[in-house]
Order: structure tokens, then C-alpha cells, then sequence
């Protein structure tokens, strides 16, 4: 029995997503005009779901349901366009305040593009190095740089070159891809004096924040539509350009609720893992359009290609019986594949935005425009496409190494080395890739081109804190079998569970209080938050008592079915199919195995690049139903 790449010309997509955009089916009448069966199909329509959708159907509209809100740069964090994100309850952080916080994920075609802050930064070559020599071969930054390319389309315009020092390396950015990056047409004064501020402190200015060395100070790329100097997101990039094409369908207003397998004719090998020639046969997904309503089963010809984020698709893995044992028992889930790394691994860039107001008199800031001021930007950005809605809410930010903010180094390296605070739900080989995680990380922290921390300013005096390096690692579970909000999945970042994770982010503040005291930051007059005043800084018990209840997620949440050997308590292999499964993969930030130290949409776009090109150079992605080929097979 063998096949033919012929089928991939035949290749559909099949895109669920709980977005509430446009519906192409269900038609008018609200009935599904489904074909029976579907080559691939997609679960969930952001990054990761858009990318390997659009690759997978290239080888044979517009839908207008965004409003100005959330393409215009300059409206990022205000409340209206965050009607397009759905809300995660965390659990109780017991390491800071023991207070729950909220995560938040797009839900909506377009995914957490459609949501976020536009920030483009890929990481530096030592990240992505670590990846590969935690068991992934052609993982690294040479390997991934193609891809990084493939996806970007790149520009800087010469002015904001002499004003800024930038000087990007374009041999090594993209200027065909989807995704267009480039700079807003306006910048607030106070990012001069934030990045002269940085300078005095002895900071060095970045020429190309993203060629591989990811330190320094810079005025940030945005993905940004450069003519448009609006958003550009996923589905912009991705989706809107093909989809007439015949063979990709998109089903918008649905969750899937379900991979179906026929859980009882294979055997999980224990550690040997030979992609596609054994495991769980995956036959399709169940969805439906809540909790109530009636469930639909659509079957795969091919694959299905798990993408609905690193909060949903191990809990979609989990209630289909691919899990921890012990805790699919606990749902009355039947295991089909014990695999003990879903769910786990997962880590985020723990986050605080203290506002040191600008008290200056004459200084024009975001939060001024309202009223008369805000119907005159909003005009200009109509009618010329220019002025403050050009700018998102970070304009510039400094990535700084550990020994740039810190004479303590040797000290925060020994600290780094525990294990004592992992979950205690982690199984032996979950420690065992921790512990290899941290080899990583700790020699990350003696680098000059990987960051610890970032700091990003806006024109009001936030001057956010992010830890780029975490050590602490955190769990995404199911709460029941259903995976609809009524049940929400315990979502557990576990911040500053390693110490060192708040070590650095009080190094952080010190460099705030430092920062705005240097001339061209004190001109701004900025007025610390309660708390985070001089004196309080001195006072590191008391620092880090203000400091904790303020600390949130950065918004990156990854790593919960990371790729990494079994023995690393991997869940998907170099391929991204799921250990133990046939023809399932997952193609989302859940498969990073160690977060970059960097924002990270654009490691996720060349992740789902990178798997995508697989798709077409012999991966074995495309893997038929065994289902199928017996029913084939004459
Ligand atoms: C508020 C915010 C700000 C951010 N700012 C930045 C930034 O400035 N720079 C940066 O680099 N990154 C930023 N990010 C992160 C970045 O956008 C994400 O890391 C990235 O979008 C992840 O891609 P993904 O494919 O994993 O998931 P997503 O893009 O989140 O897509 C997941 C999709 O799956 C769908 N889905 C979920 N469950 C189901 C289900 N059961 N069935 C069907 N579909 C489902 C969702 O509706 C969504 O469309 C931000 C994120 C947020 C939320
Ligand atoms: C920004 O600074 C320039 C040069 O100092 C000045 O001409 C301009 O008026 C300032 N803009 C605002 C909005 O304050
Ligand atoms: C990375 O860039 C910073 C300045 O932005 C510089 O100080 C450092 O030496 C560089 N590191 C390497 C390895 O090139
Ligand atoms: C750019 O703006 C123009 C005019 O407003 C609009 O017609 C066009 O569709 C926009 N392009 C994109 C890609 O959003
Ligand atoms: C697989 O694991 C089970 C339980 O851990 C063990 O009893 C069995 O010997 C293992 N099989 C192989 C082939 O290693
Ligand atoms: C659930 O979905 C069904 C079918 O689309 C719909 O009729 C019903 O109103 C929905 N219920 C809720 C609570 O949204
Ligand atoms: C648009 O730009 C033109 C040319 O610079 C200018 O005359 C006009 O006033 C601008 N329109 C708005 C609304 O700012
Ligand atoms: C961490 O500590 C262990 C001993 O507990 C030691 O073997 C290891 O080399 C240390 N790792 C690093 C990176 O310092
Ligand atoms: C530092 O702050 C802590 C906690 O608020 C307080 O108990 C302690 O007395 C302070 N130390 C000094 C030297 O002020």
C-alpha cells in the first residue's frame, strides 16, 4: 500500500475556529455544507492554523468583520477591541500575591494577531541553537532563519534610519513574505529620551534588534502594513489572499471539541518513536457551537493539525485521551496515549508595567488623545494615513543582559540551578527536560547578545518589565471533559515559582529608577507609582513586596506540548506529529520548547513556516488515515 504525492494537489483545509467573523458555511439557512471527509483538517485560526491552511492548499473576499478599532496601531490595549479576546480565569498565583489573574487569547480568525501589540522581534541565535541541542536537529537559527525570512516582508524607511541609528542587516530579513513589517510614520518625542536615557546608562543602541544578536536598545518593528500604517495579522497575511481557493473551507462560529482516534487498535511503543509507522490512527474531530448544542463529526483523509494556542490544544490533546494518565483518570477520560508531557512545560514572560507619569508640562502623550484631539489624530490617520494612531503603544524598549544591570551574576547563576519548586505533577521526565532547559538557560544568562529582561516604553512613562529567560514552569489542565467556558482549563503560569524569575524583575525596577533618573529621562519629570519611588528601591524586601501583586502575564503563553524527546517529556516530534499518534500534529506556540527572549508571534510564524515547508519536502506530513487506506486500498 503505497501512496502517491498526487493527493496533496487535492489537499483541503478544514478551519474551526470559535471566531465570530463572517461565516462561509454555515450558509444562510445555518446548515453546514460540508464535503464528508477533508484531507487536512485545521484546528483554530490564528498563526500557527492560518500559516499551515494557507501552505497546505497552494497547490491547486473578503471577510469585513473587523472595525477600524482593531487595525489601528494607536488603539492597542484600550478595552473596546479586546471584545475579540476570550479570557482564561489563571489560577491563584501562590508565588506572588496568591491572587488569580486573567489570560487573555484571540478568538477570532486571525487568532491573538488580531489582539496584540504589533511588537516584532524574533530572538537571538543562541535561543533558537538551544532548541536544536535539546534534541530538535534543524531547529536552530540557521535552520529557522529561512523561515523567519519566508515570512516577513521588511522595510525601514531611510528617515527613521538616520534619526534612530537603525541599520538592519536586510540579507537577513524577508521582502516577499505575508507578513509585512515595518514603522509607524510617528513617533512620540519620549522615546528619544528613553533611548538616550538607556545610552547614558551605558546600553548600547541595536542597529537590527533582529538579526540574531537581540540585545541593546531600539526603536521596535511592527508587523504593520506599511502603505496602510495599519495591523497586519495573520489573517491579512495568510488567509485573506487565498481564500477563493477551492479546496480550503473555513468554519467559523464552532469549537472542536474532540480528536477522534480509533483509541483501541494500536499500542503506544514506550520510547521508541518511528514517525508514522505505528501509533493511535487519528480519524477526524468533533465540534460543536457551545455547550449545548448538538455535536458534528467531520472525518480526515490526511492529518489533523492541532493550532488553537498554548492554553487550548493540550486541553483538546487531554479530553481526546492523549495525556498524563493520572490525570485523564481523573476526568474519566480512557487514555489512548499516556504521553505526561501535556499541559506541561509551560512558561510565559512574567510581566509588570509600573507608569512613571510624565509630569512635564508640553508633552504629548497617547492618553491625550480624546475629545477634539482625538477626532483630529483619528482624521489625519483617515485621510493621510499619519500622526499618533500610527504609533502602537510600545514605540521603543532595551533588551539588557544580566551583567549590563548587575554586578551579581556569578550569584543569580548558582541560585538558577534548582529544581525545588517544579510542579509536583511532573514525572521523570519532565524533570529530567528541565533539567536540560536549565543547562540552557543558565549559560543564555553569561551572553551579551540574549537578553534576561526587556523594558518597553510607552508615551505616558510605562516602562513595562518582562522577564525574557523564565526558569519557572507551569501546567495547563483540563478541568472536565467538555472544553467550552463553562469548564475553563486551569491555567497555571506558576510565576516567580523559581526565585530567580523575581530576582530579575526587581534588577528590572532598580534600572527604571536609575533610567528615569538620567537627564533626558528627569526632563520628562516622571512620578514612580507607589512603591517604586528611590527610596523604595532601597529597600529590596520592601521592592519586591510592592512589586509581586503587580506581576501579570507578558501574553506568551507556550511550551505546553513542546517538542522534545519522550525522555525530555517531549509531546511532539521534530515533525510536530504527536508522540504515540499516526497523523496528528500541533503547529502553535505550544510547541516551543524553550520561550525565546523575545515577543513571540514571529518564531510562531516561522515555526508554522518552517513545518509547513515539511508538508512539501518530504516529511512524511500528509500522513493518510490508516482508516482510509484500508477503504482505498483496492
Ligand atoms: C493581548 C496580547 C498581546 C500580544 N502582543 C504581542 C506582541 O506585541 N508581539 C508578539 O510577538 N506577540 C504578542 N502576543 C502573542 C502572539 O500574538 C501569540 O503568541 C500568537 O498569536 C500565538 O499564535 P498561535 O497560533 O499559537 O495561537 P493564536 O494566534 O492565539 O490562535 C489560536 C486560535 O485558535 C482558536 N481556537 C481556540 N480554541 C479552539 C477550539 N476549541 N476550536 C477551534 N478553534 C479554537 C482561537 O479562536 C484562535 O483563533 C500577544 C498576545 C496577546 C493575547
Ligand atoms: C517633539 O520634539 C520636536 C523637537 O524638539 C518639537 O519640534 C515638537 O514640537 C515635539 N512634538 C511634540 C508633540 O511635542
Ligand atoms: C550584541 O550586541 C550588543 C549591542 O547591541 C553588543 O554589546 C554585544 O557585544 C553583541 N554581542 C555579540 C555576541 O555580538
Ligand atoms: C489599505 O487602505 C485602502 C484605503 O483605505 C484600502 O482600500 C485597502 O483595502 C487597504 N489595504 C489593506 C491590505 O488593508
Ligand atoms: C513499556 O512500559 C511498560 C510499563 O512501564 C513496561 O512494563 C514494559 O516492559 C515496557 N515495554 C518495553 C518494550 O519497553
Ligand atoms: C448554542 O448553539 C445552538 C446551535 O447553534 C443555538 O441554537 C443556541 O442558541 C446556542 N446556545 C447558546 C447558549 O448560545
Ligand atoms: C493630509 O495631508 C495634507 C498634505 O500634507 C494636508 O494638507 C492635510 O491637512 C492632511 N489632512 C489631515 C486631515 O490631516
Ligand atoms: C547545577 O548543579 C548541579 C549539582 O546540583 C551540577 O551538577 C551542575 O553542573 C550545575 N549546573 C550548572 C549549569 O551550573
Ligand atoms: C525594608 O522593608 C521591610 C518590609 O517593608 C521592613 O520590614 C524593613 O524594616 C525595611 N528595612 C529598612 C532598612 O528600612
Amino acid at each position: 500500500m503505497r501512496f502517491t504525492t498526487a493527493s496533496y494537489a487535492l489537499a483541503a483545509a478544514f478551519l474551526l475556529s470559535f471566531a465570530s467573523a463572517t461565516h462561509l458555511i454555515p450558509d444562510t439557512k445555518g446548515t453546514l455544507p460540508l464535503k464528508d471527509n477533508y484531507d487536512y483538517i485545521v484546528v483554530g485560526a490564528g498563526i500557527g492554523g492560518l500559516v499551515v491552511a494557507n501552505r497546505l492548499s497552494e497547490d491547486p473576499s473578503d471577510l469585513d468583520d473587523r472595525g477600524e478599532d482593531v487595525s489601528v496601531p494607536g488603539n492597542i490595549g484600550l478595552e473596546d477591541p479586546r471584545r475579540y479576546e476570550v479570557k482564561v480565569k489563571m489560577a491563584e498565583q501562590e508565588f506572588l500575591d496568591g491572587k488569580a489573574r486573567t489570560m487573555s487569547q484571540g478568538k477570532v480568525v486571525g487568532g491573538s494577531t488580531i489582539v496584540n501589540g504589533l511588537v516584532w522581534t524574533r530572538g537571538s541565535v543562541a535561543d533558537f541553537d538551544a532548541w536544536e541541542r535539546l534534541g530538535n536537529p534543524g531547529w536552530g537559527w540557521n535552520g529557522l532563519l529561512p523561515y523567519f525570512e519566508k515570512s516577513e516582508r521588511y522595510s525601514a524607511p531611510e528617515g527613521l534610519r538616520a534619526h534612530t541609528l537603525l541599520d538592519p542587516t536586510i540579507e537577513k530579513h524577508g521582502n516577499e513574505g505575508p507578513v509585512q513589517v515595518g514603522y509607524p510614520s510617528y513617533y512620540y518625542n519620549q522615546s528619544d529620551n528613553f533611548l538616550d536615557g538607556i545610552h547614558e546608562l551605558g546600553i548600547p543602541i541595536n542597529e537590527d534588534i533582529n538579526s540574531g544578536n537581540a540585545t541593546g536598545a531600539a526603536i521596535i518593528p511592527s508587523s504593520m502594513l506599511d502603505m496602510n500604517q495599519s495591523r497586519a495579522d495573520a489573517r491579512t497575511a495568510y488567509l485573506d489572499p487565498v481564500i477563493e481557493r477551492p479546496n480550503l473551507h473555513l468554519v467559523t462560529g464552532y469549537a472542536v471539541t474532540r480528536v477522534l482516534h480509533n483509541g483501541d487498535d494500536e499500542i503506544f511503543p514506550n520510547s521508541t518513536h518511528v514517525p508514522g509507522a505505528s501509533g493511535l490512527d487519528i480519524t477526524g474531530v468533533e465540534f460543536a457551537a457551545n455547550s449545548t448544542a448538538q455535536k458534528t463529526t467531520i472525518s480526515c483523509k490526511k492529518e489533523v493539525i492541532l493550532a488553537a494556542g498554548a492554553m487550548i490544544s493540550p486541553v483538546l490533546l487531554q479530553v481526546s485521551g492523549i495525556g498524563p494518565a493520572e490525570l485523564l483518570d481523573s476526568l474519566g477520560v480512557d487514555v489512548a496515549v499516556d504521553l505526561p508531557g501535556v499541559g506541561s512545560n509551560f512558561q510565559d514572560h512574567a510581566t509588570l508595567q509600573p507608569v512613571y507619569e510624565y509630569t512635564a508640562p508640553d508633552i504629548f502623550t497617547a492618553w491625550d488623545i480624546v475629545g477634539s484631539t482625538r477626532d483630529a489624530v483619528r482624521q489625519e490617520y483617515l485621510a493621510n494615513r499619519t500622526g499618533p494612531w500610527t504609533a502602537p503603544m510600545v514605540n521603543a524598549a532595551a533588551f539588557a543582559t544580566l551583567d549590563w544591570v548587575t554586578d551579581r551574576v556569578e550569584e543569580i547563576m548558582t541560585a538558577a540551578n534548582t529544581t525545588a519548586n517544579l510542579p509536583l505533577s511532573y514525572d521523570p521526565t519532565l524533570r529530567a527536560g528541565y533539567v536540560a532547559q536549565q543547562t540552557e538557560l543558565i549559560s543564555l544568562l553569561t551572553r551579551t547578545d540574549t537578553p534576561v529582561y526587556e523594558v518597553m516604553s510607552t508615551s505616558w512613562g510605562q516602562l513595562a518589565v518582562s522577564g525574557m529567560q523564565p526558569f519557572s514552569r507551569g501546567v495547563v489542565s483540563a478541568r472536565s471533559a467538555s472544553i467550552f467556558n463553562n469548564s475553563p482549563p486551569i491555567v497555571d503560569p506558576r510565576f516567580c515559582s523559581h526565585p530567580v524569575d523575581c530576582q530579575v524583575l526587581l534588577l528590572g525596577l532598580e534600572f527604571n529608577d536609575r533610567l528615569i533618573q538620567t537627564p533626558p529621562m528627569a526632563a520628562l519629570l516622571p512620578v514612580p507609582p507607589p512603591g517604586f519611588g528611590a527610596t523604595d528601591v532601597r529597600n529590596e524586601t520592601a521592592l519586591d513586596e510592592a512589586m509581586r501583586p503587580k506581576i501579570n502575564s507578558g501574553f506568551h503563553p507556550s511550551g505546553t506540548t513542546s517538542m522534545l524527546p519522550l525522555e525530555y517529556g517531549g509531546v511532539v516530534d521534530p515533525s510536530l506529529r504527536v508522540y504515540g499518534t499516526r497523523n496528528l500534529r500541533v503547529v502553535d506556540a505550544s510547541v516551543i520548547p524553550l520561550i525565546p527572549g523575545a515577543h513571540i508571534q514571529a518564531a510562531v510564524y516561522a515555526v508554522a513556516e518552517k513545518v509547513s515547508g515539511g508538508y512539501h519536502q518530504g516529511w512524511e506530513l500528509g500522513t493518510p488515515c490508516r482508516k482510509t487506506v484500508v477503504q482505498e486500498a483496492p
